[in-house]
């Protein structure tokens, strides 16, 4: 493709969506079996769900819970961490505001900490230094499928007695010396919403190291009711239930399972389709005045959730927005993650927060850029977005 031709409009081209999912056939058949038992709520389907994702984790069943988001599993964690009102909770400025709003939820105070601009990832000596007399928790973010540094997170946490609440919404099949994230700290914390690495359009998984702190997280996104639904209705005849604290509805569905059951079944197969593509992103940018990311630490393993480079206008000769614009014209979808919590005005309205005072998030959050990476892509998507990239650079020098 000539490059002259890349920075015009496409518009007969079909727009490349941004993390569209690749639903097949059996995740079809297994919803249309679902409505046709006419069991929709959480019932069989949620425990088998459970069961697959428990035993891909290496964890018994019982130390998971099935909820309807990654944000309902970062809250009743932390509900279910039993911390007390305004106990401080250290992250990090660039995430999805779900893992402050959580913190925010809980009744606890979120406290920043800076990262690593080489992994993106929250740097364990911003944690430490964050860390006050009220400090009792952190989260960490496994971004974008990249391991934490969990050997020094969990040395921080044990010092200072802290518990640890992974936010594993971009890891599910990220390793850090050869074990699971989410199965570090008290909890983990999974997302399968519509562009994750596992789909169940809205959905999400607690695991944990306590199964007595699983269970209070799985009454707890349940009203607070002792017996779940499937339970007081099945025909082993009908059971009471009783309410025994205030809990939510963030129970997940049947009809979700049954996607995510499915799509459990090819997490590696998907995997291996967004690191073939990550490695020739990779070989294809490596001579452009692009940021690229950090190659995987030894001994770990890289979800490859996403893709993201840095547009520097000083080296790129392009502002970022003007890039991303670029893109939309070349009908390929991009997204930013993130630009840093302290860019927006709730938090900064509420906290004081400034996004100088973590300059490592300001400045990627300025200049990132995600490029499609879903399993769905083909190897033309893949070369057209190349081209794309490509030709921004190219024609902005
Ligand atoms: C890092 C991070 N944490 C939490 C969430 C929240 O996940 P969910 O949409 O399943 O609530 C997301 C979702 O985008 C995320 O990227």
């Amino acid at each position: 493709m000539q490059v002259e031709h890349m920075n015009e409009p496409r518009s007969e081209q079909p727009f490349l969506i941004f993390g569209s999912p690749l639903i097949e056939q059996a995740e079809i058949d297994e919803v249309v079996a679902c409505m046709e038992s006419a069991w929709l709520g959480t019932g069989p389907r949620v425990a088998q769900f459970e069961q697959d994702f428990a035993a891909y984790q290496r964890l018994q069943t019982s130390r998971v819970a099935a909820v309807n988001s990654c944000t309902a599993a970062l809250h009743v964690s932390m509900v279910a961490a039993g911390l007390e009102p305004g106990a401080e909770v250290i992250t990090t400025p660039m995430t999805f505001c779900a893992s402050v709003n959580a913190i925010i939820h809980a009744g606890l105070a979120p406290v920043l900490a800076d990262i690593d601009p080489a992994t993106q990832c929250i740097d364990p000596a911003a944690i430490e230094a964050a860390i006050t007399p009220r400090t009792r928790a952190i989260l960490p973010v496994h971004f974008a499928g990249r391991s934490c540094e969990m050997d020094a997170i969990m040395a921080i946490a044990d010092k200072h007695h802290l518990m640890v609440i992974e936010d594993c919404a971009h890891a599910i099949e990220t390793t850090y010396h050869g074990r699971k994230v989410g199965t570090f700290g008290d909890f983990g914390c999974f997302s399968f919403y519509a562009t994750k690495n596992v789909v169940t359009g809205e959905g999400g998984m607690i695991t944990g190291r306590d199964e007595a702190r699983i269970a209070r997280a799985r009454v707890l996104a349940l009203h607070g009711m002792s017996k779940d639904a499937w339970h007081r209705f099945g025909d082993a005849g009908y059971k009471h239930y009783q309410v025994i604290e205030a809990g939510f509805k963030y129970n997940m569905m049947d009809l979700q399972a049954a996607i995510g059951i499915h799509q459990l079944a090819r997490v590696e197969k998907n995997w291996r389709r967004r690191e073939t593509i990550w490695n020739r992103y990779m070989e294809a940018f490596a001579n452009l005045p692009v940021g690229l990311p950090a190659p995987p630490a030894p001994d770990t393993r890289h979800a490859c959730h996403l893709f993201s480079i840095m547009i520097d206008e000083a080296r790129c000769g392009i502002s970022r927005d003007d890039f991303l614009n670029a893109m939309n014209a070349c009908r390929i979808g991009t997204g930013v993650h993130y630009l840093s919590m302290p860019e927006h005005p709730y938090y900064q309205k509420r906290f004081g927060w400034k996004p100088e005072q973590w300059p490592n998030a300001m400045r990627i959050g300025r200049q990132t850029v995600s490029l499609p990476l879903s399993p769905k892509l083909t190897d033309a998507d893949v070369e057209h977005v190349i081209g794309a990239v490509r030709a921004q650079c190219a024609s902005a020098k």
